[in-house]
């Protein structure tokens, strides 16, 4: 694993957009081989997705074939609700990049079948032939995507049932009226993910600094889903000064001394 520690959150974003880009860039994708990258939502990607929409702009990447997954999605709340994260990515990202609508996946939470459109969802990722980067956020509890801690780490898509913290966060978003939160959510399993040929895992912020720690410095552990990822044999966590509080000094300078050859991962980005 590594861990790239940048100065602010700012420059995480930054750097996650220069990774995508370099990414979609060696791959040279076209017609026959498209490019398949798994995304999160939150307000952690935001600064990436900000980015990637400039270098778009300036000419530096086309997602003309690129297909994407989104990690999750609320069940039964509309899709043009502005919490949706179908309203989410299309307002934050899809409608400024030259993406073919049909290849933006998201995981529809109104289908009739939500069990079946899970199902679906990984066939649809197989089809595509897996994912090459997995992009992701984590909670303060150490969830990626809605995988809540307990949940099993070689978990599949599914239907979550969300977790109390998880609610009581959320309620901000829905006016602080916790009867109108979504109780349930579909999300891509913790072995979903796994199966990504690269993960890349965003954390920004002191409230994240525990499940760091948790996630780098304790054993793989179900209460903390971030963790499977030490197991993963390409897994890429970035994160800003203020989310390494928990760990060890050591711990920290190890991974800064490592930092040169971290740069080269993104060298010939703008
Ligand atoms: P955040 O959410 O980026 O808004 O902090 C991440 C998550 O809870 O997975």
């Amino acid at each position: 694993m590594r861990l790239v520690i940048l100065d602010s959150s700012d420059r995480v974003g930054e750097w996650a957009a220069k990774y995508v880009l370099k990414r979609i860039r060696d791959f040279n994708p076209g017609p026959d081989k498209y490019f398949v990258l798994g995304l999160p939502t939150g307000s952690t990607p935001l600064g990436m997705y900000r980015k990637l929409v400039e270098y778009h702009k300036n000419g530096k990447v086309s997602f003309k074939y690129v297909k994407t997954f989104n990690m999750d999605e609320y069940a039964n709340l509309p899709r043009d609700h502005p919490e949706s994260y179908h309203y989410f990515m299309w307002h934050n990202f899809f409608k400024h990049i030259d993406i073919e609508p049909e290849n933006a996946h998201i995981l529809d939470g109104n289908a009739p079948d939500l069990k079946l459109e899970c199902e679906n969802y990984e066939k649809k990722i197989k089809e595509a032939g897996g994912v090459e980067l997995f992009i992701g956020g984590i909670g303060p509890d150490g969830h990626i995507a809605f995988n809540e801690p307990g949940s099993s780490l070689v978990s599949r898509t599914r239907v979550k049932t969300l977790a109390q913290d998880t609610l009581e966060a959320n309620a901000r978003f829905f006016e602080n009226d916790m009867s109108k939160v979504p109780k349930e959510a579909l999300t891509v399993g913790v072995g979903t993910v796994m199966d990504a040929r690269e993960v890349m895992i965003l954390i920004t912020g002191a409230h994240k600094s525990f499940a760091l720690y948790k996630a780098i410095e304790e054993g793989v552990n179900h209460m903390w889903t971030v963790s499977a990822f030490q197991q993963h044999p390409k897994t890429l966590m970035l994160c800003d000064e203020d989310a390494t509080l928990e760990l060890r000094v050591k711990t920290v300078k190890y991974f800064k001394g490592l930092m040169e050859l971290h740069s080269k991962l993104i060298a010939d980005t703008p």
